[in-house]
Protein backbone atom coordinates (compact mmCIF):
# COMPACT_ATOMS: atom_id res chain seq x y z
CA UNK A 1 0.00 0.00 0.00
CA UNK A 2 1.07 3.12 -1.04
CA UNK A 3 1.76 6.50 1.94
CA UNK A 4 0.68 9.56 0.94
CA UNK A 5 0.88 12.59 3.35
CA UNK A 6 -2.07 15.11 3.37
CA UNK A 7 -0.48 17.99 3.78
CA UNK A 8 1.17 21.35 1.93
CA UNK A 9 3.54 21.62 5.02
CA UNK A 10 6.68 21.32 3.65
CA UNK A 11 8.28 20.56 7.28
CA UNK A 12 5.72 17.50 8.16
CA UNK A 13 6.90 16.24 3.93
CA UNK A 14 10.75 16.47 4.96
CA UNK A 15 9.77 14.62 8.51
CA UNK A 16 7.33 12.00 6.53
CA UNK A 17 10.03 11.50 3.32
CA UNK A 18 13.14 11.05 6.10
CA UNK A 19 11.42 8.41 7.92
CA UNK A 20 11.88 6.29 3.99
CA UNK A 21 7.99 5.47 3.69
CA UNK A 22 6.31 8.54 1.65
CA UNK A 23 5.10 7.63 -1.61
CA UNK A 24 3.35 10.94 -2.26
CA UNK A 25 1.54 14.04 -1.35
CA UNK A 26 -1.42 14.99 -1.66
CA UNK A 27 -2.27 18.82 -1.35
CA UNK A 28 -6.08 20.72 -1.46
CA UNK A 29 -7.32 24.41 -1.56
CA UNK A 30 -7.29 24.60 2.11
CA UNK A 31 -4.39 22.85 2.99
CA UNK A 32 -2.76 25.06 0.89
CA UNK A 33 -4.71 28.29 2.62
CA UNK A 34 -3.44 27.11 6.01
CA UNK A 35 0.02 27.33 4.88
CA UNK A 36 -0.68 30.75 3.66
CA UNK A 37 0.41 30.26 0.25
CA UNK A 38 -1.67 32.61 -2.20
CA UNK A 39 -1.57 34.04 -5.86
CA UNK A 40 -1.16 32.04 -8.66
CA UNK A 41 3.23 32.23 -8.83
CA UNK A 42 3.68 31.25 -5.20
CA UNK A 43 1.48 28.22 -5.39
CA UNK A 44 3.35 27.04 -8.47
CA UNK A 45 6.24 27.42 -6.63
CA UNK A 46 5.27 25.71 -3.78
CA UNK A 47 4.30 22.86 -5.32
CA UNK A 48 7.39 22.77 -7.11
CA UNK A 49 8.89 22.83 -3.42
CA UNK A 50 7.27 20.10 -2.77
CA UNK A 51 8.13 18.28 -5.50
CA UNK A 52 11.67 18.62 -5.48
CA UNK A 53 11.31 16.58 -1.34
CA UNK A 54 9.45 13.85 -2.80
CA UNK A 55 9.95 10.90 -5.88
CA UNK A 56 6.46 11.28 -7.10
CA UNK A 57 2.81 11.51 -6.84
CA UNK A 58 2.15 15.45 -6.02
CA UNK A 59 -1.52 16.14 -6.14
CA UNK A 60 -2.04 20.11 -7.11
CA UNK A 61 -5.78 20.74 -7.13
CA UNK A 62 -7.40 22.73 -10.09
CA UNK A 63 -9.54 25.70 -8.41
CA UNK A 64 -11.73 26.50 -11.84
CA UNK A 65 -14.92 24.24 -11.78
CA UNK A 66 -15.43 24.74 -15.34
CA UNK A 67 -14.28 22.53 -18.14
CA UNK A 68 -12.07 25.07 -19.99
CA UNK A 69 -10.90 26.59 -16.71
CA UNK A 70 -9.85 23.16 -15.12
CA UNK A 71 -8.04 22.20 -18.37
CA UNK A 72 -6.28 25.49 -19.06
CA UNK A 73 -5.01 25.48 -14.99
CA UNK A 74 -4.31 21.54 -14.86
CA UNK A 75 -1.92 21.69 -17.70
CA UNK A 76 -0.22 24.48 -16.19
CA UNK A 77 -0.25 22.59 -13.35
CA UNK A 78 1.31 19.72 -15.03
CA UNK A 79 3.87 21.85 -16.57
CA UNK A 80 5.12 22.70 -13.04
CA UNK A 81 7.17 18.95 -12.29
CA UNK A 82 6.31 15.22 -13.30
CA UNK A 83 5.68 14.46 -10.18
CA UNK A 84 2.34 16.42 -10.38
CA UNK A 85 -0.78 14.54 -10.29
CA UNK A 86 -3.87 17.00 -11.53
CA UNK A 87 -6.34 16.76 -8.86
CA UNK A 88 -10.14 17.31 -10.28
CA UNK A 89 -13.36 17.86 -8.01
CA UNK A 90 -16.04 14.82 -8.83
CA UNK A 91 -18.68 16.81 -10.86
CA UNK A 92 -19.75 16.88 -14.64
CA UNK A 93 -17.00 19.06 -15.88
CA UNK A 94 -14.60 17.71 -13.69
CA UNK A 95 -15.53 14.09 -15.38
CA UNK A 96 -15.05 15.57 -18.57
CA UNK A 97 -11.71 17.21 -18.05
CA UNK A 98 -10.55 14.23 -16.66
CA UNK A 99 -11.45 11.99 -19.45
CA UNK A 100 -9.37 15.19 -21.35
CA UNK A 101 -5.90 14.79 -19.04
CA UNK A 102 -6.34 10.81 -19.55
CA UNK A 103 -6.11 11.17 -23.26
CA UNK A 104 -3.31 13.54 -23.16
CA UNK A 105 -1.47 10.60 -20.71
CA UNK A 106 -1.53 13.99 -18.20
CA UNK A 107 -1.97 11.91 -14.25
CA UNK A 108 -5.51 12.68 -12.26
CA UNK A 109 -6.89 12.15 -9.19
CA UNK A 110 -10.74 12.70 -8.78
CA UNK A 111 -11.00 14.16 -4.95
CA UNK A 112 -14.47 14.61 -3.45
CA UNK A 113 -15.50 11.22 -3.86
CA UNK A 114 -18.12 9.73 -1.50
CA UNK A 115 -20.37 7.12 -3.45
CA UNK A 116 -19.35 4.31 -5.34
CA UNK A 117 -21.41 5.56 -8.34
CA UNK A 118 -19.09 8.61 -8.17
CA UNK A 119 -16.09 6.66 -7.92
CA UNK A 120 -17.29 4.31 -11.10
CA UNK A 121 -17.51 7.35 -13.43
CA UNK A 122 -14.26 8.39 -12.77
CA UNK A 123 -12.84 5.06 -13.23
CA UNK A 124 -14.24 5.09 -16.50
CA UNK A 125 -12.95 8.40 -17.14
CA UNK A 126 -9.49 7.01 -17.25
CA UNK A 127 -8.39 8.73 -13.37
CA UNK A 128 -5.37 7.61 -12.45
CA UNK A 129 -6.15 7.93 -8.64
CA UNK A 130 -10.41 8.33 -6.64
CA UNK A 131 -10.07 9.56 -3.74
CA UNK A 132 -12.84 8.98 -1.20
CA UNK A 133 -13.37 10.46 2.04
CA UNK A 134 -13.80 8.39 4.55
CA UNK A 135 -13.40 10.79 7.70
CA UNK A 136 -15.98 13.09 6.17
CA UNK A 137 -18.51 10.02 5.41
CA UNK A 138 -17.62 9.24 9.67
CA UNK A 139 -18.52 12.67 10.55
CA UNK A 140 -21.70 12.42 9.30
CA UNK A 141 -22.58 8.73 10.60
CA UNK A 142 -22.26 6.96 7.53
CA UNK A 143 -19.67 4.11 6.84
CA UNK A 144 -16.52 5.75 5.09
CA UNK A 145 -14.82 1.90 5.08
CA UNK A 146 -17.80 0.31 3.51
CA UNK A 147 -17.32 2.79 0.28
CA UNK A 148 -13.57 1.93 0.73
CA UNK A 149 -14.92 -1.75 0.10
CA UNK A 150 -17.40 -1.16 -2.78
CA UNK A 151 -15.17 0.60 -5.06
CA UNK A 152 -12.20 -2.10 -4.40
CA UNK A 153 -14.83 -4.52 -5.34
CA UNK A 154 -16.59 -2.92 -8.18
CA UNK A 155 -12.29 -1.87 -9.53
CA UNK A 156 -12.08 -5.28 -9.04
CA UNK A 157 -14.94 -6.69 -11.15
CA UNK A 158 -13.59 -4.86 -13.81
CA UNK A 159 -10.22 -4.67 -13.56
CA UNK A 160 -10.08 -0.68 -13.59
CA UNK A 161 -6.42 0.37 -13.36
CA UNK A 162 -7.48 3.51 -11.16
CA UNK A 163 -5.89 3.38 -7.77
CA UNK A 164 -8.17 3.59 -4.58
CA UNK A 165 -6.77 6.24 -2.48
CA UNK A 166 -8.15 6.31 0.96
CA UNK A 167 -8.59 10.25 1.81
CA UNK A 168 -9.94 11.97 4.95
CA UNK A 169 -8.11 9.40 6.86
CA UNK A 170 -8.00 10.53 10.16
CA UNK A 171 -6.69 7.35 13.00
CA UNK A 172 -4.41 4.87 12.84
CA UNK A 173 -7.45 2.17 12.52
CA UNK A 174 -8.52 3.90 9.31
CA UNK A 175 -5.26 3.18 8.02
CA UNK A 176 -4.54 -0.03 9.45
CA UNK A 177 -8.43 -0.73 7.90
CA UNK A 178 -7.83 0.50 4.22
CA UNK A 179 -5.14 -2.06 4.18
CA UNK A 180 -6.84 -5.02 4.97
CA UNK A 181 -9.72 -3.76 2.73
CA UNK A 182 -6.92 -3.48 -0.16
CA UNK A 183 -7.20 0.61 -1.04
CA UNK A 184 -3.96 1.11 -2.92
CA UNK A 185 -3.26 3.92 -1.21
CA UNK A 186 -4.36 5.97 1.60
CA UNK A 187 -3.29 9.66 2.23
CA UNK A 188 -3.56 11.01 6.14
CA UNK A 189 -2.00 13.87 8.39
CA UNK A 190 2.16 13.43 9.44
CA UNK A 191 0.90 12.16 12.93
CA UNK A 192 -1.28 9.45 11.63
CA UNK A 193 1.89 7.87 9.99
CA UNK A 194 4.08 8.31 12.46
CA UNK A 195 1.27 7.14 15.05
CA UNK A 196 1.98 3.32 13.70
CA UNK A 197 4.93 3.80 15.64
CA UNK A 198 3.39 3.21 18.65
CA UNK A 199 2.35 0.31 21.26
CA UNK A 200 2.99 0.00 24.90
CA UNK A 201 4.53 -3.01 24.91
CA UNK A 202 7.18 -1.92 22.31
CA UNK A 203 8.46 0.78 24.87
CA UNK A 204 8.06 -1.56 27.98
CA UNK A 205 10.13 -4.14 26.19
CA UNK A 206 12.47 -2.13 24.82
CA UNK A 207 13.03 0.27 28.84
CA UNK A 208 13.78 -3.94 29.71
CA UNK A 209 16.10 -4.75 27.22
CA UNK A 210 18.35 -1.69 27.85
CA UNK A 211 18.28 -2.27 31.39
CA UNK A 212 19.12 -5.71 31.49
CA UNK A 213 21.80 -4.97 29.14
CA UNK A 214 23.08 -2.03 31.76
CA UNK A 215 23.07 -4.48 34.55
CA UNK A 216 24.73 -6.92 32.42
CA UNK A 217 27.39 -4.63 31.20
CA UNK A 218 27.73 -3.21 35.22
CA UNK A 219 29.08 -7.16 36.73
C1 LIG B 1 -7.62 14.36 0.25
O1 LIG B 1 -7.03 14.48 -0.78
C2 LIG B 1 -8.09 15.46 1.09
O2 LIG B 1 -7.15 16.50 0.99
C3 LIG B 1 -8.17 15.13 2.54
O3 LIG B 1 -7.84 13.78 2.80
C4 LIG B 1 -9.35 15.64 3.25
O4 LIG B 1 -9.24 15.29 4.61
P1 LIG B 1 -10.12 15.99 5.75
O5 LIG B 1 -11.51 15.48 5.62
O6 LIG B 1 -9.47 15.55 7.02
O7 LIG B 1 -10.03 17.47 5.50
Amino acid sequence: MKFFIDTANLDDIKQAYDLGVLDGVTTNPSLMAKEGITGDANVKAHYKAICDIVDNNVSAEVIATDFAGMVKEGEELAKIDDKIVVKVPMIKDGIKAIKYFSDKGIRTNCTLVFSAGQALLAAKAGASYVSPFIGRLDDISHDGLTLIEQIVQIYDNYGYETEVLAASVRHTMHLVQCAEIGADVVTCPLKVITSLLNHPLTDSGLAAFLADHKKASQK
